[in-house]
């Protein structure tokens, strides 16, 4: 694997975005979000904060990852994180959180919180690295297959 990091820009996500979202999400979850939930997010302008990540070979500029999070009551919530499988491990997601997080700063957000399903290694690696911590699991909160997921939370921002 090309353990280079990858050049990106993060940017608020757009309409003409959502196609390439919509495969890389699909290509992520066994459970993907719908065209619908992504267009929801992008109509709760008042909370909802969604990031592309934008990279350019040369070949033109692509959507190689995605964030949707909600900033409401000095809170910071991660609710989707996903990069396409072509572009991991090159700190695609690490920029994308360190984006939501200068926003969250901006906003006088004091903390953070996340859900990831118990068996994801990666995410959980990745978050921990970021300062979440695990302070709960909500039990058979996944589907395909069924599984715990594990509440983290980062305090202080
Ligand atoms: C989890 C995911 C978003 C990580 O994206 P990424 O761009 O590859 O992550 P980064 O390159 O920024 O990695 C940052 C850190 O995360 C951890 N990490 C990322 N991928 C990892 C893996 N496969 N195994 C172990 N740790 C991993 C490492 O600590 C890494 O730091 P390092 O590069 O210094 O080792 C990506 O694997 C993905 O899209 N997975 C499918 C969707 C998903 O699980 N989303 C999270 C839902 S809660």
């Amino acid at each position: 694997m090309n353990k280079m990091r990858l050049a990106v820009v993060c940017d608020a996500m757009r309409k003409k975005d959502l196609s390439e979202v919509l495969v890389i999400e699909s290509l992520s979850f066994a459970e993907p979000w719908t065209e619908e939930m992504f267009v929801h997010e992008l109509n709760s302008e008042r909370i909802a904060r969604s990031l592309v990540a934008r990279a350019d070979e040369g070949a033109g500029e692509r959507v190689v990852g995605f964030l949707c999070a909600w900033i409401v009551s000095g809170e910071l919530h991660i609710n989707n994180l996903a990069v396409h499988p072509g572009y991991r491990g090159r700190g695609v997601a690490s920029r994308l959180l360190d984006e939501i997080l200068v926003r969250a700063y901006a906003n006088a957000v004091t903390v953070g919180y996340l859900e990831v399903r118990e068996s994801n290694a990666a995410a959980s690696k990745l978050y921990k690295a970021y300062g979440f911590r695990p302070i709960g699991r909500r039990r058979n909160y996944y589907e395909h297959p069924r599984e715990d997921a594990i509440v983290m939370r980062r305090q202080p921002l």
